[in-house]
């Protein structure tokens, strides 16, 4: 293990820790293998985590579509609570463990299920697209799920004039640029009337990335300003202003294929800082720019070490109410059906 992982992370990781995490990783793998269990990692995993242990890596529309089809007793989802919900909720027979409670996300607190049961009422009739960055409650209330590398795709689906895309507001700005449609946020101003008719046609809600929204607009002129070739890459989650001003935007994993087959003097990802980490020491002939004091705390919750206790304990279980799940299947099915 310490081999493997040193041919990749020689040059990100200090030797001694090297050692230490493989040790922990190799114990990993071993109880993996007693166990009959499946380890997914979320893009942002840490360097050591991401290359070592995961059967599968990926973003968050790659790992739903892989926690369907798992056919072992156990799937431990290195990644935040609502990913691993969304494998219970894809495939409930297993055990999903995630390995640490306080990995959240800013995005699936900022709504709750009675949040949108209200916009439904002030809408009615005008279907719900929930980013998959909810709680099982938020996407049981809804028509559709979509991720961030097939929102815009889910929106035009839909083929309607009006959408409620909740909760994250950057990404449907951003959206709205893609598919052409104008948008209002009901809690932040009051509904407009031209001739008769409300002028909207994609209903907001005010949730933010706390790690994307941090990127701004000075971010990337400052970087541009010393680095003139730089090509930027930009979650969807960032401002609108800052996907605009990047040479690409997309899902963690269209970021990381889109480094993969090109050949820039150098990149910048705005993203969480451990992705880049990842990338740089998987492409060491890419110079890599990183900002990173931004990193997600939810997603650094989860280490080698909380993963090996997960293992060991059989911890943190991932329930939730049976009608509950059944009604969040359909908006993941939903979204899984159209790409
Ligand atoms: P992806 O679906 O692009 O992996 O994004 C998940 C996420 O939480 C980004 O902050
Ligand atoms: Fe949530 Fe943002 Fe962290 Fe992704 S990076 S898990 S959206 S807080």
């Amino acid at each position: 293990m310490y081999r493997q992982m040193q041919a990749i992370l020689a040059d990100t990781v200090p030797d001694f820790e090297l050692k230490l995490k493989a040790e922990v990783a190799a114990e990993i793998n071993r109880l993996k293998a007693e166990k009959n269990a499946v380890i997914l990692g979320h893009n942002y995993m840490e360097p050591a985590l991401f290359h070592s242990i995961p059967d599968y890596v990926g973003d968050s529309l790659e790992l739903s579509r892989k926690a369907a089809q798992i056919d072992k007793d156990i799937i431990v989802f290195c990644g935040v609570r609502f990913m691993a919900e969304t494998a219970k909720i894809l495939n409930p027979t297993k055990k999903v463990l995630v390995p640490s409670e306080k990995a959240g996300c800013s995005l699936a607190s900022s709504i709750t299920a009675a949040d949108v049961r209200e916009l439904k009422k002030k809408y009615p009739g005008v279907p719900v697209v929930t980013y998959i960055n909810t709680y099982a409650d938020v996407k049981a209330e809804t028509d559709i799920c979509c991720t961030s590398s097939n929102a815009a795709a889910v929106v035009e689906s839909l083929k309607t004039d009006r959408v409620i895309f909740i909760p994250d507001e950057f990404l449907a700005r951003n959206v709205a640029r893609q598919t052409g449609k104008r948008i209002i946020f009901p809690t932040l101003e009051p509904t407009k009337r031209n001739g008769g008719e409300l002028e909207y046609e994609l209903i907001g809600w005010p949730g933010h990335c706390e790690v994307h929204e941090k990127f701004t607009l000075e971010d990337v002129k400052n970087i541009r300003r010393q680095f003139p070739d730089v090509v930027i890459l930009a979650h969807p989650e960032c401002r609108p202003e800052v996907v605009e001003a990047a040479d690409f935007s997309g899902s963690t994993t269209a970021m990381i294929k889109y480094v993969e087959k090109t050949r820039a003097p150098r990149y910048l990802l705005l993203t969480e800082c451990a992705m880049g980490d990842n990338i740089a020491a998987a492409n060491p002939e890419k110079p890599m720019l990183r900002l990173c004091s931004v990193r997600c705390p939810h997603m650094n919750e989860i280490t080698l070490e909380d993963t090996l206790e997960a293992l060991r304990k059989d911890q943190f279980v991932v329930e939730m109410d049976e009608e509950i799940r059944r009604r969040a299947l359909r908006s993941v099915e939903r979204m899984l059906a159209v790409g």
